[in-house]
C-alpha cells in the first residue's frame, strides 16, 4: 500500500466536536436513513439488527443498503485473510501501533489522533468502515488481564486519550467503537459477572471517560460490554444505553454488543442496543417479528434501531475508495516514534542512561531478541513488519560494542548455563541492559493475572547481574504493572511496555539517548497486590463482583492514605533537568454560575529546559476539595499538558479547569454539584510530586452543607469497606452470589454443565471442534479456553446453533427429555415443512 498524500493537520481533539460528522450531513443522515427503513418490510427491519457474519452489518440490495464492515481494533486494523472468518489466526498485515497501555504513557492526545489517523488510513485501505476500538475501561485491578487495551486507572486521563485516537481514526471518515461499555474490569467470568458499583462511583469512576468521549467526539459506535451492571446485562441497560448515552450524554450513534454480548433481543431494542455481533444468528430476527406482532415490541421502537444501522451503512460510503492506499513505511515510522515517546524512565540513578560514546553494552534477555510487543486476543495485529532490540541496538552503536547474551529460555525453568554466559557478558561491558517482562502466557484476553510477578527467570537474571555489575538497566515490557524486588538493587528502570511492532527501534533510540524518555505512567505501580484497594473483592465471582473501594481506584486510593508504592501514578523521568516555576491561578475565587455559563479556571506554570538536549514535560493538575460534604479522594487529575522543549527554551503551560473539574456526583439529585468551599489546585510531576499548591475559592450552589448519610460524609475503613457499609452506599442489598446450577438457562456458563454428563459430552465436542479451528497456540488457547468454560450457553449461536436449537439442548441438558424430544420433533418436521 503507498499512499502520496501528506499526513492531515493536526485534529484539536480537546475542541468539542459538535456530534461527528454533523457537518457533513448528519441530520440529513439520518432523514436518508429514515426514508429507506420506511420502505423496509418488518422482516427486513428485524434483520437488520443482526450482523450477517463476523465483521459486517446486513445490507439490503433490493432497496441499495450497503453492508458496513467492522474490524478490530483497537492499535491496528485486524482484517481476517481468507479462510480464516475470525482472523484470530491469520489476518491481513497491518502497522501494529503501541498498544493502548503503551500509548497512554505519552499523556499526549495530539499524538494519539496522529496514530488514529494512520490507522484510519489502513481501515480504509483495507476495506474497514469502522474501527472496533479503543477500549476506555478502567483499570479497577492491575490483574485485569486485558489492561494492555486499556489507558489508565483515571478516567479523566483516559477519556481525552480515547478522544484523541477517536478524533484520529473518524477525521479519515472512518468510525469508531468505543468500548466496552461499561465496568468490563475484568476477564473472569466476563461474559455473565454482574458488576455490583454504587451509581457515584459508577458515574464518577467508570463512565466520566466514555462521557468525555461521546460529548467531545461523537464516536460512530459504541460496543456494550459482556457483563451485567447492578443486575442487567450491558446489551438490555436502558438506563445506561438510552436515559444516560443519548438523552444525557447526546450520543447519536449506534450502539452494537460485544461479539457474543447480546441477552434478550426485545429487552436490547427497547433499551436503545441496535445491533447484535456476530451474526447471522438464526431465530434471531423472528424473535423481533413475533414481538412486533404479539405486541410486546414497539414497531416503532424497531424503526429506531434499523435508522441506526442503515444510517451507519450511509455514513460510512463517502470514505469508501477501493484504490485507497496507506503508507506503511512512514506509519512504521510513526510506530516507532510512539514507541519511543512511550517508554517510561522509572530511574536513572547517576545517569546511567543514556549509553555514552564509545561504551560497550551488554544486550542480556531473550525478549531483546524475540520480542513481544502486543496482547493476546482480539486485538492481535498481524506486523507488516518487527524490530527486535538485538538489531536495533547494533544498527545504532555498531556490532563491536553489543554483546547479546539470552541469559533465559524458559520463564519458570532457570537454565544456569544462560545466566552464567549473560553474567560473564555483563563483565565485559560498561552498562549491562537486562531486558525481561510478561510472556503472552501471563497476559492476555479471557483471563486475569494471577499475581504480579514476573517470570522467575527473568526476576533471577536481573538479580544475577545487579550482583555482578555496577551499572544494570533493567528494560521492562509488560501491559501492566509487574513487581520488581530488585528496584533498588539496579542503577535504571526503563518500562518499555508493550511498544508495537517497532518497539525495538523505539527502545534503541531511547537507550542511546536519539529520544530523551518522556513517558509518565497512567497507573499506580503497587509495591504488592495486597495493596491494591480492589483485590479483595477482584475478581469475585461466581456470579458478581462487588466494587467495595467505590472510587478510590489508583491513585485516589494510595494517595489518600498515603501508602507506599513503588511507583506514582504520573511518575517519568527525562534525561534533562527542568526547572518549573511559580504556578498561578487566573482567579481566586470562582462562581458555581460562571463555570456553569462555561467559564473556566486557568492555571499557567512555565517551565524550563535546563539542558543541552531536548526533552518534554509533562504538568499535571490534581484537585483537593478541602471541604466536601462527602468523602473525596485527597486529590484527582483534572487536567494536563504535555510539552516539548529544545535546549534552554521555556514554555508557558496554561490548562484550563472546567465545571466538572470541582464537581462530584450527588447521588440523591443524581447531578454534578459544585459545593461552596475552598479547594487546593496542586500542579505536579506526579501524583505524588507536587511543585505548587494553589488556594481557589468556589461559590458553589449551595451555601451551607447538607446532612448527608454518614457513609459518604466518612471515608470507607480503607482496604476494608464491609458488606454492611457497602450495601448502605450501593442503597440495596449486595445480590446473592450463587453458583450456576440446574436448572440451567441460556446464561448459565458452558463449563457449569460439567455438572451433568450430557454436559460433559457436548463440551468435549466444542473443545474438539475449536482446537481444529484455531488450533492451540498460545494466540488462541486462552480465549478457546475462556470460551468453554465461561460463554453462556446462549452463545452456541455462534458455533451455528439457532435460538431454538439452544433451548432444545437446554431441555435435554436439564433432563426435560420430553419437552426436549417434542421441541426436537417440531423443529425437525418444520425444516421440513420448508424444504
Ligand atoms: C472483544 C472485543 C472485540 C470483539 C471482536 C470480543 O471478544 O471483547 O473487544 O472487538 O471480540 O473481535
Amino acid at each position: 500500500m503507498t499512499d502520496p498524500t501528506p499526513p492531515p493537520p493536526p485534529a484539536d481533539v480537546d475542541e468539542p466536536d459538535e456530534g461527528g460528522d454533523r457537518a457533513d450531513g448528519g441530520d440529513d443522515l439520518v432523514a436518508r436513513a429514515r426514508e429507506l427503513v420506511a420502505r423496509l418490510t418488518l422482516e427486513e427491519k428485524a434483520s437488520l439488527c443482526q450482523g450477517s457474519g463476523p465483521w459486517h452489518t446486513r445490507g439490503i440490495d433490493r432497496v441499495d443498503l450497503p453492508a458496513t464492515q467492522v474490524n478490530d481494533g483497537p492499535h491496528g486494523v485486524r482484517v481476517p485473510s481468507e479462510g480464516d472468518a475470525i482472523g484470530l489466526v491469520n489476518s491481513r498485515p497491518a502497522t501494529c501501533f503501541p498498544t493502548a497501555s503503551t500509548m497512554a504513557t505519552t499523556w499526549d492526545p495530539d499524538l494519539l489522533a496522529q496514530v488514529g489517523r494512520a490507522i484510519g488510513d489502513e481501515a480504509r485501505a483495507l476495506g474497514t468502515d469502522v474501527v472496533l476500538g479503543p477500549g476506555a475501561n478502567i483499570k479497577r485491578s492491575p490483574l485485569c488481564g486485558r489492561n494492555f487495551e486499556y489507558f489508565s486507572e483515571d478516567p479523566f486521563l483516559s477519556g481525552h486519550l480515547a478522544a484523541g485516537l477517536v478524533a484520529g481514526i473518524q477525521s479519515i471518515g472512518v468510525g469508531t467503537s468505543l468500548k466496552h461499555f461499561v465496568a468490563n474490569n475484568q476477564e473472569h467470568r466476563r461474559m455473565t459477572i454482574d458488576a455490583v458499583v454504587d451509581e457515584r462511583t459508577l458515574r464518577e469512576i467508570y463512565l466520566a471517560g466514555f462521557e468525555h468521549v461521546v460529548r467531545t467526539q461523537q464516536p460512530w459506535t459504541i460496543m456494550c460490554a459482556y457483563n451485567r451492571i447492578n443486575g442487567t446485562y450491558a446489551s438490555d441497560h436502558h438506563e445506561l444505553l438510552t436515559s444516560v448515552l443519548r438523552d444525557e450524554w447526546g450520543f447519536d450513534g449506534l450502539v452494537m454488543t460485544d461479539w457474543g454480548a447480546m441477552n434478550d433481543r426485545v429487552a436490547a431494542v427497547e433499551a436503545g442496543c441496535d445491533l447484535e455481533m456476530p451474526g447471522p444468528v438464526e431465530g434471531a430476527a423472528d424473535v423481533l417479528v413475533a414481538a412486533v406482532s404479539n405486541g410486546r415490541l414497539d414497531e416503532a421502537a424497531l424503526d429506531v434501531v434499523a435508522t441506526r444501522v442503515v444510517a451507519l451503512a450511509l455514513r460510512a460510503q463517502p470514505a469508501r475508495d477501493p484504490n485507497a492506499a496507506a503508507d506503511l513505511m512512514i506509519n512504521h515510522q510513526l510506530a516507532r516514534r510512539v514507541a519511543a515517546r512511550s517508554c517510561v524512565l522509572l530511574r536513572n540513578d547517576d545517569d546511567a542512561l543514556p549509553v555514552r560514546d564509545g561504551e560497550r553494552v551488554a544486550l542480556l534477555g531473550l525478549l531483546a531478541e524475540k520480542p513481544r510487543f502486543q496482547g493476546t486476543g482480539s486485538s492481535r495485529i498481524n506486523p507488516t513488519r518487527v524490530e527486535d532490540l538485538r538489531t536495533e541496538l547494533t544498527a545504532e552503536l555498531g556490532d563491536d560494542r553489543v554483546v547479546f547474551a539470552r541469559g533465559y529460555e524458559s520463564p519458570e525453568e532457570l537454565d544456569e548455563e544462560l545466566l552464567a554466559n549473560a553474567v560473564a557478558a555483563a563483565s565485559e561491558c560498561d552498562v549491562a541492559i537486562v531486558v525481561v517482562g510478561l510472556p503472552d502466557a501471563y497476559e492476555n484476553e479471557g483471563d486475569d493475572r494471577a499475581h504480579l510477578r514476573l517470570p522467575r527467570t527473568h526476576d533471577e537474571l536481573v538479580a544475577a547481574v545487579a550482583a555482578a555489575h555496577d551499572r544494570v538497566v533493567v528494560v521492562v515490557v509488560n501491559g501492566a504493572p509487574v513487581e520488581m524486588p530488585w528496584a533498588r538493587d539496579v542503577e535504571a528502570i526503563l518500562d518499555a511496555y508493550l511498544g508495537g511492532q517497532a518497539a525495538g527501534g523505539g527502545i534503541a533510540d531511547v537507550l542511546t539517548g536519539t529520544v530523551s524518555p518522556g513517558g509518565r505512567l497512567a497507573e499506580t505501580f503497587p509495591r504488592r497486590l495486597e495493596d491494591v484497594p480492589s483485590t479483595s473483592q477482584f475478581p469475585g465471582g461466581p456470579s458478581i463482583v462487588e466494587y467495595r473501594e467505590g472510587v478510590y481506584v489508583g491513585y485516589r486510593f494510595h494517595d489518600t492514605v498515603d501508602a507506599d508504592v513503588l511507583f506514582p501514578f504520573g511518575h517519568g523521568l527525562g534525561y534533562e533537568p527542568v526547572d518549573w516555576g511559580e504556578a498561578t491561578l487566573d482567579v481566586d475565587t470562582v462562581s458555581d454560575a460562571d463555570l456553569s455559563d462555561g467559564a473556566t479556571v486557568t492555571v499557567t506554570v512555565p517551565v524550563t529546559n535546563q539542558g543541552e538536549g531536548p526533552t518534554s514535560e509533562v504538568v499535571q493538575v490534581y484537585v483537593r476539595d478541602l471541604e466536601a460534604a462527602v468523602h473525596r479522594p485527597d486529590r484527582e487529575l483534572k487536567g494536563f499538558a504535555r510539552v516539548d522543549l529544545d535546549p534552554g527554551q521555556t514554555a508557558e503551560v496554561a490548562i484550563e479547569l472546567d465545571r466538572r473539574a470541582f464537581a462530584w456526583w450527588d447521588v440523591e439529585e443524581h447531578r454534578w454539584v459544585v459545593e461552596t468551599g475552598e479547594v487546593e489546585v496542586l500542579v505536579a510531576a506526579s501524583s505524588r510530586d507536587v511543585r505548587s499548591t494553589l488556594s481557589l475559592h468556589v461559590e458553589g450552589d449551595r451555601l451551607t452543607r447538607r446532612d448527608v448519610p454518614r457513609v459518604y460524609a466518612d471515608p470507607p475503613a480503607w482496604l476494608a469497606v464491609d458488606r454492611v457499609s457497602f450495601e448502605t452506599v450501593l442503597g440495596r442489598t449486595v445480590p446473592p452470589n450463587d453458583g450456576f446450577g440446574k436448572p440451567f438457562t441460556r446464561n448459565t456458563p458452558l463449563g457449569a454443565l460439567r455438572k451433568v454428563v450430557q454436559g460433559r459430552l457436548l463440551l468435549a465436542g466444542l473443545e474438539r471442534g475449536l482446537r481444529r479451528q484455531y488450533g492451540d497456540t498460545p494466540e488462541v488457547a486462552p480465549l478457546v479456553r475462556a470460551m468453554l468454560v465461561e460463554a453462556p450457553v446462549r452463545s452456541l449461536t455462534q458455533s451455528g446453533l439457532s435460538l431454538e436449537q439452544v433451548d432444545t439442548l437446554l431441555d435435554l441438558l436439564n433432563g426435560q427429555w420430553g419437552l426436549g424430544a417434542r421441541r426436537a420433533y417440531d423443529q425437525v418436521t418444520a425444516a421440513l415443512r420448508n424444504r
